[in-house]
């Protein structure tokens, strides 16, 4: 490959863009995990992600994807035969269920149409008939990658407590935890699974649990067999800061300074900042007449935005000319999407003038591909980061002579 100048655009929606301040704190010399500077890394780190989950309760962070974090939430929790509740939101629900059943669980996996999240009311329907409480976990992707579209969390929970089913609820959190508004402990969420590499905007290889005390009290008697994952063997050597084995310290470091970026930003800020950019992105796919994939507006992800490709037009085709021309990746379409949606990532260390940068090469993409759209697409969104609406775009002129 021939060098390329000024940064490539790294816009799909996780890994994420590292910032240069993570990037700093992980290049210094790995230290003795088992010494008295790693127990105060280690201690630190464990209380500021309780922070990013919103949780007072147990935090677990393993060498690992969000992949391993899923499956440390069905081994610590679970028992062979376990019948479990899921949704078909899209790609990563189906990969979740595909590997719920390979451990031994017995999936009632409802469809869905990849563009709407999981509906409350089918929640409670499925736990109502269920009198005599087999199901034991309700699995639920917060964000759906694959299709851009975000499950309200809370009345989810309000469901399992309208019919008090025992079930405990366990949420995928993997790319919107950072980046969209999520709380274990008051949304009454028993497993939180997440990943470095999106909203805490480190390299891919940290999984972690959040685990609520049910979740922590199932895990003393559930029978599906677990080592490298086991709760129990953690939280004993993490309430002093250490591990059961060795960590990935160099991202521990990485890990800590996103943690402080993101207290000094706010999480809040952190939220209407991911909400805005997503409005903005939106608003651009409205204008070049492109629909999305995602229906409902109460659903739409503020970390990324999925994009319909217009009939007879391949995204991966786009995709790549873009990619060529502007050194631009974006997200592909996964799964029964695959080549009919591209994907826009607008998560992680992210701000208005790479919003701007990754939608003009989108829309210029869209020209050179032959895409059928309408120009305009990145006035609209620069009109909505500047705080103006097209009515009032024309008002700042140009002064005559
Ligand atoms: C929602 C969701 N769940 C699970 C995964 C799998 O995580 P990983 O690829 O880190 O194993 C991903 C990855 O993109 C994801 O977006």
């Amino acid at each position: 490959m021939a060098h390329r100048s000024g940064r490539h655009f790294l816009q799909i929606p996780g890994p994420t863009n590292v910032p240069d301040r993570v990037l700093r704190a992980m290049d210094r010399p790995t230290i003795d995990h088992r010494g008295p500077d790693f127990a105060a890394l280690g201690q630190e780190v464990l209380a500021g992600l309780r922070t990013i989950f919103r949780t007072k309760g147990a935090v677990f962070i393993f060498p690992g994807s969000g992949t391993g974090a899923w499956e440390a939430a069905i081994v610590n929790t679970l028992s062979p035969g376990d019948k479990v509740l899921m949704f078909e939101t899209g790609q990563f629900a189906a990969l979740w269920r595909a590997m719920a059943g390979r451990l031994g669980l017995i999936v009632d996996f409802v469809p869905g149409d990849w563009r709407h999240g999981v509906a409350a009311e089918q929640v409670e329907q499925r736990l109502k008939a269920d009198r005599e409480h087999q199901i034991k976990a309700v699995m639920v992707v917060h964000n759906e990658t694959s299709t851009g579209v975000t499950t309200r969390i809370p009345p989810i929970r309000a469901a399992i407590d309208r019919v008090g089913h025992p079930a405990l609820l366990m949420v995928d959190t993997i790319s919107s935890l950072a980046s969209i508004d999520y709380r274990h402990d008051e949304w009454g969420v028993d497993v939180t699974v997440a990943g470095s590499q999106k909203g805490l905007m480190l390299p891919p290889g940290l999984g972690f649990n959040a685990a609520s005390a049910k979740a922590l009290a199932a895990s003393e008697s559930n029978r599906l067999v677990r080592s490298y994952w086991d709760w129990r063997e953690m939280l004993k050597p993490n309430q002093a800061g250490f591990f059961p084995y060795t960590p990935a310290t160099n991202m521990l470091y990485g890990l800590r300074e996103a943690l402080a970026m993101l207290q000094e930003e706010g999480l809040a800020n952190v939220f209407a900042r991911h909400d805005r950019h997503a409005a903005a992105t939106r608003a651009a796919a409205c204008a070049w007449g492109l629909e999305l994939l995602a229906i409902d507006p109460a659903e739409y992800s503020s970390s990324l935005t999925a994009l319909l490709m217009p009939d007879g037009h391949d995204a991966d085709r786009l995709r790549r000319i873009i990619l060529d021309q502007f050194d631009l990746s974006l997200g592909a379409g996964l799964g029964k999407v695959a080549g009919k949606v591209f994907r826009i990532g607008h998560l992680g260390d992210f701000n208005d003038l790479m919003l701007t940068g990754t939608l003009s090469g989108v829309e210029m993409g869209l020209g050179l591909a032959a895409v059928p759209h309408r120009a305009g697409g990145i006035l609209a969104a620069m009109d909505l980061l500047a705080g103006k609406d097209a009515a009032t775009r024309g008002s700042t002129k140009i002064a005559a002579g």
